[in-house]
């Protein structure tokens, strides 16, 4: 079978788009020795695949509730523990299948385990297929801040089956489409444009038009992290719309607006920075307004405003004492800029929720 491939170092990471599980089995029947990892809701809904799974010759099975809270270093250690318990060894492969918070979790406990076994990335949600699983980032939450603790430890492969999506819940999808449209603002014309025609079979699961945005995605994210694994220069462009989104989120404890939700509404925060410092033409800005709306719910979640601005100074993409924002110029070009001003940042955010996104207090 094709697949999309990604280079980092000296290894090629096979990415897979399918549409039925007979990749996932294969490889599992490939190995002698397997743990398989799944997101608790997903054993649920596909039972058949997990008694598939567990026919496997030498194949373990665990499960894991996917909740923000449990992507900790306790559940790590769980983790860990079944896997000696299980005889799981160096040569052994871990596949990890769920959303992000199953993949970060496991890919770390992959990249510790024994100092690293192999491990493959089986994404069930839209945000981990076109984000998550791809690029090597794993790691668990700590109490001094979300992700602070992980690695960089590439899977071996990943198989996006995109038959997962059939039972996604629709806020899960709006928030694979967050990153997404990120995607779009960064790659530029085609797929913008591609993004602005087709929201509306996105959104209704169309399997052959997620497929398509899925490929364009992955190919987007795959070239930032070729160039740049560690994220210590290009990487960091990816991080577009997420640093306010991410202060949103901190500033209304992670329980009011979804990450991708968060990351719309940064996206034309960051967007309206732009276009007041002139960086952004307007009719640009228009642009990415527009699709926002049409994917992003409205809502009036109160939103501190104090905390917002309190939270970007917290933020950790902070570099000597300032914070950095990549601000798009236009569809396809960002800047890194550290001169946004508490007034740029007030504004916009009194844009967003002049324009139904959120509401301020
Ligand atoms: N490593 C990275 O580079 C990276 C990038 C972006 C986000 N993340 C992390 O990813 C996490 C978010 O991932 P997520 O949005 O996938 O969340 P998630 O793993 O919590 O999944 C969202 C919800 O969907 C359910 N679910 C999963 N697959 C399903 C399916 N096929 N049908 C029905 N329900 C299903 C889950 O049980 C969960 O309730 C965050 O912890 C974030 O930090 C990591
Ligand atoms: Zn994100």
């Amino acid at each position: 079978m094709k697949a999309l491939n990604y280079r980092v170092n000296s290894s090629r990471v096979p990415i897979y788009i399918v549409d039925s599980d007979s990749t996932l089995l294969a490889q599992l029947r490939g190995v002698t020795k397997a743990a398989v990892v799944v997101d608790s809701r997903v054993a649920e809904l596909y039972k058949n695949l997990v008694s598939e799974i567990g026919g496997v010759d030498g194949t373990v099975i665990t499960t894991f509730q996917a909740r923000e809270e449990n992507k900790n270093l306790d559940k790590l250690e769980g983790l860990l523990t079944f896997f000696f318990q299980k005889n799981i060894r160096r040569d052994s492969v871990l596949f990890a299948i769920g959303g992000g918070i199953t993949g970060d979790l496991s890919g770390f406990a992959a990249a510790v385990f024994q100092r690293g076994i192999d491990y493959v990335q089986v994404p069930t949600t839209l945000l981990a297929m076109v984000d998550s699983s791809v690029g090597g980032k794993v790691g668990v939450n700590h109490n001094f801040g979300k992700n602070m603790i992980g690695a960089f430890h590439q899977p071996s492969s990943i198989i996006i089956n995109t038959k997962f999506l059939e039972t996604l819940p629709k806020e899960e999808l709006i928030c694979g489409l967050g990153e997404i449209t990120k995607y779009a603002v960064l790659s530029g014309e085609p797929f913008f444009d591609f993004l602005e025609k087709n929201h509306v079979k996105l959104l209704n699961k169309e399997e052959k038009t997620l497929q398509r945005i899925i490929k364009m995605s992955v190919e987007t994210k795959k070239r930032y992290v070729e160039k740049d694994v560690r994220e210590s220069g290009i990487r960091a462009h990816l991080n577009l719309g997420h640093t306010v989104g991410h202060a949103i989120e901190a500033a209304t404890n992670f329980n009011k607006f979804k990450h991708g939700e968060a990351v719309l509404i940064g996206l034309v925060a960051e967007s309206h920075i732009a276009m007041h410092m002139k960086l952004l033409h307007p009719s640009h800005f228009e642009r990415i307004l527009k699709i926002v709306r049409q994917i992003a719910r409205q809502s009036n979640e109160k939103v501190p405003l104090e905390e917002v601005l309190n939270r970007l100074n917290y933020d950790k993409k902070i570099k000597s004492g300032k914070v950095r924002f990549i601000l798009p110029t236009g569809i396809g070009r960002v800047v890194i800029r550290d001169d946004v001003s508490t007034k740029n940042v007030t504004d916009a955010m009194k844009f967003v929720a002049s324009d139904g996104l959120l509401s301020i207090t």
